[in-house]
């Protein structure tokens, strides 16, 4: 039996109709269109399919559809305004921190929720709130230096 589901995304209001075994992933990819958020392993071990609910990092491919119901979910096209991109792509468009972009949206929010809570981190938080997205392009280093660029000029946070 289908449920009907209703949460914000990217500031807009939804209602889906979800079946019970539906990952929040499927709902966001195929109910809602929105392909930025990436499907990988599917079983929580690589990050790509990373979004924001309630401005905390989940594996939406480890979360129901239904789990959904009356959060406030953020996906990486939620993060650029208009023609104007986030603070977090354009340093890490400037610093080479995408290769074949697979994680690069997962990255994106696992930074943002970093930043909003932690303006200022080190470079070991950097690299333990970015623990849970795999890249498998990268040393990690053009990434990590990307967000720290935006923490050092104190434009990470907010949407
Ligand atoms: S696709 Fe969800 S963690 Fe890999
Ligand atoms: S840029 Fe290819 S997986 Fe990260």
């Amino acid at each position: 039996m289908k449920h009907r589901v209703g949460f914000t995304i990217n500031g807009e209001a939804v209602e889906v109709e979800v079946e019970p075994r539906e990952t929040l992933l499927d709902v966001i990819r195929e109910k809602l269109n929105l392909k930025g958020t990436k499907e990988a392993c599917d079983q929580g071990e690589c990050g790509a399919c990373t979004v924001l609910m309630n401005g905390k990092p989940v594996y939406s491919c480890l979360m129901l559809g239904v789990e959904a119901e009356g959060s406030d979910i953020l996906t990486v096209e939620g993060l650029a305004r208009g023609e104007k991109l986030h603070p977090l792509q354009e340093a890490f468009r400037e610093h080479g921190a995408v290769q074949c972009g697979y994680c690069t949206p997962g990255m994106l929010l696992s930074a943002k929720a970093l930043l909003d809570e932690n303006p200022r981190p080190t470079e070991a938080e950097v690299r333990l709130a970015i623990a849970g997205n795999i890249c498998r392009c990268t040393g990690y280093v053009k990434i990590v230096e990307a967000i720290q660029a935006v923490a050092e000029r104190g434009s990470g946070t907010g949407r």
